[in-house]
């Protein structure tokens, strides 16, 4: 079955590989007092390695009214399945997260041969759950008080999410 989000109207954007010179563009968002709760910070060491690893890609996305990035992991696994590790806007709340996340499931499904790609979200992080469900996201578990967060100095709910390829454009493109 296609979601009838996948169809949803995108501005014109690019999706491309991250460079050394995105890093701190990344990091400036993974450091955000108001990101923190819900997304990790990695140093400029740890994105080169994801950058150059095989199983990895560090992405960056490029609109007219917004920037984000995103990692995938898993790449490659038996399984099948990919982790959409992280992602971020530089702008969040207006209303673009819809087309950064398809053209992320485009390329998932598409260019990286997903079958499944699953994430997790903090359970306090309602605009994230709210854009996965849209997209055709199942949540499919909870993991109660799992993820420590340093900013909030306790353990947040973590929910799981997936989304199998046929779910998603019927296909995959
Ligand atoms: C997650 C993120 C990419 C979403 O992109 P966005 O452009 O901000 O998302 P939108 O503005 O399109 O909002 C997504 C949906 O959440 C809804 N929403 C917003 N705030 C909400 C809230 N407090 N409770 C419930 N739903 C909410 C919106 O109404 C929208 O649904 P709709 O399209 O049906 O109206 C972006 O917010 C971001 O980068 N956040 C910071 C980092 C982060 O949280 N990353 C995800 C880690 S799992």
């Amino acid at each position: 079955m296609t979601h009838p989000a996948a169809a949803t109207p995108r501005p014109a954007a690019t999706l491309r590989a991250a460079t050394p010179g995105d890093f701190a563009f990344i990091r400036g968002l993974t450091t955000r007092a108001d990101y923190a709760p819900f997304i990790g910070d990695a140093d400029e060491s740890q994105l080169a390695e994801w950058s150059e690893s095989r199983s990895a890609r560090v992405l960056i996305w490029e609109g007219a009214t917004a920037r984000g990035f995103a990692i995938f992991r898993e790449i490659g696994d038996p399984s099948g399945r990919v982790e959409l590790f992280r992602l971020a806007l530089d702008r969040a709340g207006g209303g673009i997260g819809a087309a950064f996340l398809a053209d992320l499931l485009d390329h998932g499904f598409g260019r990286l041969g997903a079958r499944r790609i699953w994430l997790d979200a903090s359970g306090e992080n309602p605009r994230a759950m709210a854009l996965y469900e849209a997209m055709g996201f199942r949540r499919e578990g909870i993991q109660r008080a799992h993820w420590f967060r340093p900013l909030l100095g306790r353990a947040v709910d973590l929910h799981l999410f997936g989304l199998m390829r046929d779910e998603w454009r019927g296909g995959g493109s």
